[in-house]
């Protein structure tokens, strides 16, 4: 997402370079996931997958496994208006993210928010032909409470629900996490890095530009944003005395809440260039005993985030917030 859109400015060919890092990182036999949406950069992004992949030799351009959102509706001027999950519109979609992306399939494919008009099952429903017809592989869903997960679950198999979740985001644990247990759907994490907030390299005086969704969004503003570091030095303590990095810290708290529950919960990581990138799949050697564990919550507390994680708006949007 960074790479398109949302975060200020970013360098194509770095960005294309740090796919390719990515893709080379992963070792054989293993999928590299590539996440992205259709409204990232009103296609910007699906398309720098396609020049990504295409420029990317064989063997490491087959491990990429492509998941997409879509249903968004934008302005030209980039503003949200809302999200279209009628099956018509589902196929519109995927007919001109198969284009962009230059694949014939693609491997997870989501609405990005639930449209509150257009009953899940209908929705799902033309996923699941998508699927049958072999232009899809799984069904996903993102940003969706337990309710609604279920009733998905009720049409067709479920591979994944994406979701917020991190030290910052810990809303899904009492609900939502053990409903995707119980019907056996995987958890793809975002936000783990609570975007850039809890990294370690954001700094109490970065000026963000004009586009960036960190300038709106409220856990950046303010005395809230000065709370927030709070809680960051007090993990960077912690990731101190095991000799590892804050964004490395983070990330492999995610990774354990997964592993205690047979690696249920894949975090998705949003580097956009190639030293973030290495320094974010280095949180793949961290081992976290339970007393790394407790030290790290004890330095953030779940609930201990001050702010929503979007602005009022948008979270009026999170059937996962209902
Ligand atoms: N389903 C949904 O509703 C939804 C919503 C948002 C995102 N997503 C997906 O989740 C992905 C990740 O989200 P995100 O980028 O917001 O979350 P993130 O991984 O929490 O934040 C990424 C940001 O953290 C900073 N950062 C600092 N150190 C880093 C490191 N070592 N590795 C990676 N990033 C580091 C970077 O900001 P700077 O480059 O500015 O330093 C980077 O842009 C997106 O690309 C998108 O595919 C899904």
């Amino acid at each position: 997402m960074g790479m398109s859109a949302l975060y200020g400015e970013s360098d194509r060919a770095e960005s294309v370079a740090t796919i390719h890092a990515y893709l080379d990182a992963v070792p054989d036999g293993m999928d590299a996931l590539l996440d992205t949406g259709d409204f990232y950069g009103m296609g910007h992004n699906e398309l720098l997958i396609n020049e990504a992949l295409r420029s990317a030799p064989v063997a490491l351009r087959e491990r990429a496994l492509t998941s997409v959102k879509f249903g968004a509706l934008r302005t030209v001027e980039g503003d949200f208006t809302g999200v279209d999950g009628r099956p018509e519109a589902v196929k519109n979609f995927l007919a001109y993210s198969l284009q962009r992306l230059g694949r014939d399939h693609i491997d997870i494919y989501r609405i990005a928010r639930l449209d509150p008009d257009v009953p899940i099952e209908e929705t799902v429903g033309a996923i699941a032909e998508a699927v049958q017809a072999g232009h899809v592989r799984h069904i996903g869903l993102s940003e969706v409470g337990a309710d609604t997960l279920r009733r998905a679950a009720a049409v067709g198999p479920i591979a994944d629900l994406q979701i917020e979740y991190s030290l910052m985001s810990r809303g899904i644990e009492a609900e939502i996490l053990p409903t995707a247990r119980e019907l056996g759907i995987g958890i793809t994490a975002y936000g783990v890095l609570a975007r850039g907030l809890i990294s370690g390299h954001f700094g109490r005086d970065r000026l963000l530009s004009p586009g960036d969704f960190r300038g709106m969004s409220p856990r950046f503003q303010g005395e809230n944003l000065h709370r927030n570091l709070d809680l960051v030095d007090a993990l960077r303590k912690v990731a101190q005395e095991k000799g590892v990095s804050v964004a490395q810290t983070a990330i492999a708290w995610v990774l354990a809440q997964g592993r205690r529950h047979q690696v249920d919960i894949v975090p998705l990581v949003g580097a956009r260039r190639r030293d973030r990138l290495e320094e974010a799949l280095g949180a793949l050697e961290v081992e976290l005993s339970p007393a790394d564990v407790a030290a790290i919550e004890a330095a953030i507390p779940a609930g201990a985030a001050a702010g929503e994680r979007y602005p009022a708006a948008q979270m009026a949007h999170l059937d996962s917030e209902r």
